[in-house]
């Protein structure tokens, strides 16, 4: 169901409240402005039902300024003039909206918000590596991947601030380690096959795709920005499979086209919020019945009420991994993160 004017403005307020505050400085203040412009809000109806209105809304303008970056507005977004930008001014914004209106509202209908955050690859390069460090080859199975960027964590610089720089490349990950120390490795795993799967993956070759990914990102944060044009121009030359898939049955087949006696490491970070109680459950199912058969590393990057069913939690993002190993399963709570890993507490 649409949600009316009243209801957007709220969700404006609190993303420019809880999302934005202290974080975003231009969205803080645009989000602000938006709650309080009716047109603006009028617009922002046309975002599909159950989808973060602020980010799409603001994507979709963000993208059509990455497409013509001649437009007035875009001098007041660094993602694009790679300057800083005080305020977005919102005459600016509303003139830039009214001009584009039949754009944006398509891209509202038509578009998701699917950020792939690269840096999420600070905790999955270390466990990774540190379990499979006698492995040759590992396999990869990514679920919810969206456009598969977190599949290339073997090719990404990993700088642990404090706590030294590991790997080489141009993809800059960048994270604090607030407590404990990284799980134990001596160097980055090698990785064989490197699957993702996603309802609606993010086909990189398509233009539109990266541009849409670029777009969901906030434009004042520079170094996520870069670190993403960096990512996509790395996985045009990389082999990364990515399948449209959202079933359980799905799920089985691609896990099953592993032969048994390969490693094999299945993950997804920030997806199973997006399933259903009843999904989540079945899923977790076919992962221990797929682990009473072969060997396989479950990782599980979440809100802590996602773990409800398995392990009490405290609030926050857990990393919680699952080893099979001889029909035996051991669970382990490798700690906490916030949603776009720029800390880690290592238990
Ligand atoms: C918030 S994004 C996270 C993307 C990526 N895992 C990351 O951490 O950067 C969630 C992704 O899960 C995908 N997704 C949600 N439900 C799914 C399902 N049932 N099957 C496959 N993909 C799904 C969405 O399409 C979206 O790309």
């Amino acid at each position: 169901m649409k949600r009316t004017k009243q209801q957007l403005q709220v969700i404006f307020q609190n993303f420019a409240e809880r999302e934005c505050r202290g974080k975003s400085p231009l969205y803080y203040q645009l989000a602000q402005a938006v709650a309080q412009e009716p047109y603006l809000l009028e617009l922002a109806k046309h975002a599909r039902a159950r989808q973060p209105a602020p980010n799409l809304f603001f994507g979709a303008v963000h993208y059509l300024l990455l497409l013509d970056s001649s437009q007035r507005l875009a001098q007041h977004y660094p993602s694009i003039c790679k300057e800083v930008s005080k305020e977005i001014p919102l005459a600016l914004f509303l003139d830039f909206c009214k001009k584009k209106e039949a754009e944006i509202i398509h891209l509202l209908r038509d578009r998701i918000v699917q950020t792939n955050a690269i840096n999420r690859t600070a905790y999955l390069m270390p466990i990774a590596s540190s379990i499979f460090e006698d492995s040759s080859d590992l396999n990869l199975i990514d679920i919810g991947c969206s456009s598969g960027l977190n599949l290339n964590f073997d090719q990404y610089q990993y700088h642990y601030k404090g706590h030294g720089i590991i790997g080489e490349g141009n993809v800059r990950i960048s994270t604090d380690i607030l407590e404990g120390t990284l799980p134990p490795f001596s160097a980055i795993v090698n990785v064989n096959q490197k699957i993702g799967i996603d309802q609606n993956p993010l086909d990189l070759e398509i233009a539109e795709n990266a541009n849409w990914l670029k777009a969901l990102i906030w434009p004042d944060l520079l170094e996520r920005f870069e670190r993403m044009e960096a990512a996509i121009r790395l996985a045009k030359t990389s082999s990364l499979s990515l399948l449209k898939a959202s079933q359980i049955s799905d799920f089985r087949e691609v896990i099953d086209s592993i032969p048994q006696a390969e490693p094999l490491l299945v993950y997804h970070t920030h997806v199973l919020y997006q399933f259903s109680k009843t999904e989540r459950l079945a899923f977790r199912a076919l992962i221990d019945e797929i682990g009473v058969k072969r060997d396989l590393l479950y990782l599980a990057v979440e809100g802590f009420s996602i773990f409800d069913e398995i392990l009490p939690l405290p609030k926050g993002v857990q990393i919680v991994a699952s080893q099979y190993h001889g029909g035996i399963k051991t669970v382990r709570h490798f700690g906490q993160t916030d949603g776009h890993a720029t800390w880690i507490r290592w238990k």
